[in-house]
């Protein structure tokens, strides 16, 4: 499973791309506005000269023509560039006339089986369950990722899942075992999926323990 970061916030990225394991990048308007005055294009664009992988990022309109007007001034900021077009009505149809146009599509807010069914036969590149809300509203998001997986595998479509919306580590080792193709994730969980107290003891028993090899040394 890949892992991308679900962020606009660029020393976020360059940490996780330092790490060497972050290898693409989703935003939406609440990221980009958590990060102040910014101008919308330059950061997606710097973002995508970080990451060498994909780096989704969403369209405002909401009718077809809008929706894919946007996308497509959007597709020309970058080559790594991803629009992300919502799962509605209107987004299955801009979908379809992008993916004509080879115009990659993080078909996003998919909520149901049928809202992914729709976007992978539209020719959606990715498909992004929300799984953290699905959960706030006390469904089984996981359940809705697991079943997009087996059936876009059953099917063997090209389409990849995103599991989006994630909101702590369980949720990303869930994600790995249900087969999401990538887990998009806060900085905050990324940090959180490495740390283990026992790991922490583990590495200061070590060096205790190295400390007393080395005074036995001066000794002798
Ligand atoms: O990738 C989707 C994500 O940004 C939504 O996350 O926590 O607002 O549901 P959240």
């Amino acid at each position: 499973m890949k892992i991308f970061l679900d962020t606009a916030n660029i020393e976020h990225i360059r940490h996780g791309v330092r790490l060497g394991v972050v290898t693409g990048v989703t935003t939406n308007p609440s990221l980009v506005s958590r990060e102040g005055k910014v101008n919308y294009r330059k950061l997606v664009q710097k973002i995508c000269s970080i990451v060498s992988g994909p780096v989704s990022t969403e369209v405002l309109g909401q009718d077809v023509q809008t929706m894919v007007a946007e996308a497509r001034e959007i597709a020309k900021w970058a080559e790594n560039i991803v629009v992300k077009i919502p799962a509605s009505l209107e987004g299955v149809e801009a979908t379809s006339v992008l993916a004509s146009e080879n115009i990659k599509v993080n078909f996003t807010l998919c909520f149901t089986l049928n809202q992914a069914l729709l976007g992978a036969a539209a020719g959606a590149t990715f498909i992004s369950p929300f799984v953290g809300r699905l959960d706030d509203i006390g469904e089984d998001g996981m359940k809705v990722v697991a079943d997009i997986v087996e059936y876009l595998d059953y099917y063997q479509l090209p389409t990849q899942v995103i599991a989006a919306s994630i909101r702590h580590p369980q949720h990303c080792l869930m994600a790995a075992k249900v087969g999401a193709h990538i887990a998009t994730m806060p900085y905050e969980v990324l940090l959180q999926m490495i740390r283990h107290p026992l790991t922490d003891i583990g590495i200061e028993r070590f060096r205790d323990d190295w400390k007393k090899v080395m005074a036995r040394e001066k000794l002798l």
